[in-house]
């Protein structure tokens, strides 16, 4: 039977199925709780139950003392809920709650996206899984050679991590399908607010819908009602990479929408994008090349956007 879980002091909830762990359930859910090993050894994923039971999934190494076990503390990787539960465990506000990890990962499959771009795959370990905040970057290397990519799918699968690379690119050559690839991350402070119930805005171009794709997924992964509208600046005659992609989630998804204008018309979309929204009531992400960042944030000091409502990164 399906449990109702309620994280405190966020509020935030989900379901827990039957013989899911609780950590599986809060992630597949977009939360970002704490957690390592995801296997009962390092203790990470502690939670305090404060109301309701929790049953023993699999058997954990980590120990805790007689206070801490008789106050409520247990392994939400080890355990589901045997009731409706509310829980005493902290989720990342931002990406300074989240360390740097090192991860021996494996390129699983390369997929071109179009005759420009292939979408590359990598995959953790089982027991080593990538924790970060949507919109963050990672580190790739392998013999040598390295490079900073934007992570282009959603922290909510957190072993299957997805990077747009420009095919037949020096980068390229690192992710040979079969290849073990070091990754050391998460970076970078272009993250997702998901504590934030404003409506989300975005402007793209280029690259920059990699990180803006993990968003608008994680968006989607949140249980809400909170709407998602981007904005993509097309090179003239080229069809962006992502637009199928984009296409699908709109028909799919009742709380995503994009339009697309090319970079003369950028001034007119940007104001045409909140609709009925007034444009400092919205967050804002903006990710793309430096002119497309330099451009779209005088545009939204222009419409009264504060600083800290337009988060915006060069890709
Ligand atoms: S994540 Fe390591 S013990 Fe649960």
């Amino acid at each position: 039977m399906t449990h109702r879980v309620t994280l405190r002091p966020s509020g935030h909830d989900f379901d827990n199925a039957p013989d899911e762990s609780l950590l599986d359930s809060a992630l597949a859910h977009g939360l970002a709780v704490d957690y390592g090993c995801s296997n009962g050894n390092c203790g990470k994923c502690r939670a305090r139950r404060v109301q309701g039971e929790v049953r023993r999934l699999r058997h954990s190494d980590f120990g805790f003392s007689a206070a801490d076990a008789a106050a409520g503390w247990f392994l939400m990787c080890c355990h589901a809920a045997a009731s409706d539960l509310e829980l005493d465990t902290g989720v990342a506000r931002d990406h300074l709650d989240i360390e740097r990890q090192d991860i021996e990962v494996k390129v699983k499959r390369v997929t071109p996206l179009d005759g420009q771009w292939t979408d590359v795959h990598v995959q953790t370990p089982r027991t080593r899984r990538l924790r970060f905040l949507a919109g963050q970057w990672a580190t790739l290397s392998r013999d040598g050679q390295r490079v900073d990519l934007p992570i282009a799918s959603c922290p909510c699968d957190d072993r299957n991590l997805h990077f747009h690379v420009a095919a037949g690119s020096d980068d390229a050559r690192l992710f040979e399908p079969g290849a073990t690839v070091a990754l050391s991350g998460p970076l970078g402070e272009f993250v997702l607010d998901a504590h934030s119930a404003r409506p989300r805005l975005m402007i793209g171009a280029g690259a920059g819908l990699a990180p803006l794709a993990s968003i608008i997924e994680h968006s989607q992964s949140l249980d809400e009602t909170i709407p998602v509208s981007l904005l993509l600046i097309e090179d003239a005659g080229r069809t962006h990479y992502l637009e199928n992609q984009l296409r699908s989630w709109r028909d799919a998804l009742d709380t995503f929408d994009y339009i697309r204008a090319p970079r003369e018309q950028l001034a007119d979309a940007v104001r045409r994008l909140p609709g009925d929204t007034a444009a400092a009531d919205a967050d804002w992400y903006v990710a793309g090349p430096d002119w497309l960042v330099e451009s779209a944030s005088g545009m939204l000091s222009g419409l009264g956007v504060s600083p800290d409502a337009a988060r915006r990164r060069a890709v």
